[in-house]
């Protein structure tokens, strides 16, 4: 089923900036197709808005749960038009060296692996039809980095390369790009940040700004690494 407006895959919907742009999305006329681990939460959005939006639980770290889920898809709603690389993690606040191999492995397995599967299974059948384009998310800490968020760092600036390889493999007319959100006041940036997260925007504030830029991006966009344009993005 084709909807009037675009079809939107989002993955890590269930809050933060996957659930802010989502909402943003539905509102202007869009199709979301989205994904998150949490059970509750997928089903509260799946009750408040119905077809042809989707809403999924998966965990994008796990490539045959994003193979299934893929597959579903296609055959529903066809080849996304835009595919948004949300769902991220970020380790606690600790130097490199306090981080377990398990924590590590956990960020690496949904930020970078994670961006990966979802390309593995989604980006075929945008390739047929050489349409659409590719969001995965960054962060300034993709492009500089800070003390104690190693692993977030590397996993970020894993993403610019991989981008940039992958829009050196497209077919003309499609875009792959890295995406520096900007600072949002999100659970993750209470995780690094504390108390002073809140002097930054909300997700919906962020998403009034971030969705008009996110539905205006084409094939000239391919490679270009890209900051949304809210206050503090660039500092
Ligand atoms: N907030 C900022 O200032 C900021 C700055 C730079 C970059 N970013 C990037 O922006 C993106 C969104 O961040 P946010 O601030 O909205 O974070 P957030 O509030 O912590 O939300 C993260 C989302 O990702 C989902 N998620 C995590 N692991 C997942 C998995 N394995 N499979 C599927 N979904 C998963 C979470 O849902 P479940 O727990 O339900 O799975 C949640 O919906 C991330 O890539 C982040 O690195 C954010």
């Amino acid at each position: 089923m084709r909807a009037k407006g675009k079809n939107i895959l989002v993955t890590g919907i269930s809050r933060g900036l996957g659930r802010a742009m989502a909402e943003e999305f539905i509102r202007l006329g869009h199709a979301v197709l989205g994904c998150g681990r949490s059970a509750d939460e997928i089903a509260r959005l799946q009750k408040q808005f119905g077809p042809p939006h989707d809403f999924a639980v998966v965990d994008v770290a796990n490539d045959g749960q994003v193979a299934t889920w893929a597959k579903r898809m296609l055959k529903s709603h066809g080849a996304p038009d835009l595919v948004l690389n949300n769902a991220g993690l970020i380790n606690r606040n600790a130097p490199l060296w306090e981080i377990s191999a398990r924590e590590f492995s956990g960020v690496v397995d949904v930020n970078l692996k994670g961006t990966a599967n979802v390309i593995r299974h989604f980006v075929p059948a945008m390739v047929k039809r050489k349409k659409g384009v590719i969001v995965n998310f960054s962060s300034g800490w993709g492009r500089s980095t800070a003390a104690e968020v190693a692993p977030y760092c590397a996993t970020k600036w894993a993403i610019e390369g991989l981008t940039q390889a992958l829009a050196q493999e497209l077919p003309p007319g499609m875009a792959a790009v890295p995406l520096n959100p900007g600072i949002i006041n999100t659970r993750m940036l209470q995780s690094c940040f504390g108390g002073s997260a809140s002097g930054y925007p909300t997700a919906e504030e962020w998403a009034k700004i971030a969705v008009p830029f996110l539905l205006k991006l084409g094939a000239s966009d391919n490679g270009r690494p890209l900051t949304v344009p809210v206050r503090g993005a660039n500092d």
